[in-house]
């Protein structure tokens, strides 16, 4: 029988196929076509309750901000901030997509190392609850757009290496992202200089799927050691599971740890914040694939309809994922690449994997693909997007469709149609 722990924790083996939400994999398949990203609709909003109690309840001054870039479809957004969620965006485009999700625009707060004078007037026209200030540019574009006060936090760079891949540290003492902590008080100083800008916080980010909770407290710390403020952003980045013998903290551990730093290292007449995005959404959606060849060229490749077009996730941070035959639980295990369709030998999803005796035409699910899949999902080769379908107590709908060969040519202004 196969390891469920990875999928989404409605997931059923329901003979020779795979239940989540209560759908069939084999029919959704046949229903929507692969490739198709599947997401168990239950797991979303129960991993947003979780983030909720395990926060409020220690802190009732906590607010859950879901981490947009994670997964920028407003059909998840909608389901998160229905479940009590606000938003950090990058940019207008992000903040353009949480709207039409519906989120609360005082809930949604505006990030980016280089935001545009348009990202910057769009969040104030908007009513953006905070614009995350990232140097020293920023005030001058919040300086010259802002008729009246908007409220800003400032993104501190607070000298951490975190533990993760180097793409994804974003504290370290060279990253591009925030002001590094020696230049701060100049920072504030020239805020506090600015009467558009109302500085209420501070803020750190040090990366992104960071297991060690220790790294968290130790950007606590970090800001600790600066002017105080009424209102602190921790960022996101708590780690995932994505093989069988990974562990990664649980949500009630890394709050519980968080927490009692900010309250033993700022006091607890504050308001946090926490940015989660991988941790939110990666469990709950799988990626749905069907085997299109099987080649053995020394190395046995098993390729199916998808690829770095639905994932890049392998091709850019190394990332391993532990993909499934559906409904060969007990066959014989084969050693293979699970590679995809595109035109570069990078295209892999996962190298050196363990699979179930793969044929042409089984369907592979491939399990905690909900953050930075469909983010970067792309027409390499001309591929067509995959579609996004929810899955709820065995109905399945459709949150995203697949995109179209017409979509593929919509802004071609050249093109014969
Ligand atoms: C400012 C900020 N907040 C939150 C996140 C979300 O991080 P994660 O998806 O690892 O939780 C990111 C992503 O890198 C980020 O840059």
């Amino acid at each position: 029988m196969p390891d469920l722990s990875l999928l989404p924790p409605s997931a059923r083996a329901d003979g020779d196929d795979l239940r989540i939400g209560g759908c069939a994999l084999s029919e959704l398949a046949r229903e929507f076509g692969t490739p198709a990203y599947v997401i168990d609709e239950q797991a979303l909003r129960d991993r947003a309750a979780e983030y909720v109690a395990a926060f409020t309840g220690r802190h009732a001054r906590s607010r859950i901000c879901f981490a947009v870039k994670a997964f920028p479809s407003a059909s998840v957004i909608s389901v998160l901030t229905r479940a009590g969620l606000g938003c950090d965006v990058v940019g207008e485009g992000e903040m353009r997509i949480a709207l039409a999700a519906g989120a609360d625009p005082g809930s949604l707060v505006l990030h980016g190392n280089a935001k545009s004078d348009a990202d910057i007037a769009a969040a104030i026209a908007a009513g953006a609850g905070y614009i995350v200030v990232d140097g020293f540019d920023d005030i001058d574009r919040i300086e010259r757009l802002a008729t009246r006060p908007v409220p800003v936090l400032l993104r501190v760079s607070p000298g951490i290496e975190s533990a993760t891949h180097a793409a994804l540290a974003t504290g370290g003492r060279r990253s591009k992202f925030g002001v590094p902590v020696e230049h701060v008080p100049e920072a504030i100083a020239r805020l506090r200089a600015v009467p558009a800008a109302d500085l209420r916080g501070l803020h750190a980010h040090i990366g992104s799927q960071i297991t060690d909770v220790g790294q968290f407290e130790a950007a606590v710390e970090a800001l600790a050691s600066l002017e105080r403020f009424e209102v602190y952003d921790f960022g996101g980045g708590l780690g995932v599971r994505y093989g069988p013998g990974d562990t990664a903290p649980s949500v009630d551990e890394y709050a519980g740890r968080l927490v009692a730093a900010a309250h033993k290292h700022l006091g607890t007449d504050i308001e946090i914040l926490v940015e989660p995005g991988r941790s939110m959404v990666a469990r709950a959606c799988v990626t749905l694939y069907r085997v299109v060849t099987v080649k053995d060229a020394g190395t046995l490749h098993v390729a199916v309809d998808g690829g770095m077009g639905d994932n890049l996730e392998h091709s850019l941070y190394g990332q391993r994922f532990t993909p499934l035959v559906v409904g060969r639980w007990d066959a014989r295990p084969v050693t293979a690449d699970l590679v995809g369709r595109h035109c570069e030998s990078g295209d892999v999803i996962t190298p050196d994997v363990t699979l179930a005796d793969p044929r042409v035409g089984d369907l592979v699910v491939v399990p905690v693909t909900g953050a930075y899949c469909f983010t970067m999902a792309n027409n390499y080769n001309g591929a067509l997007r995959p579609p996004v379908i929810f899955c709820d107590g065995g109905t399945a709908r459709v949150g995203v469709r697949r995109e179209t060969y017409d979509d593929l040519l919509a802004r071609e202004v050249g093109a014969r149609r």
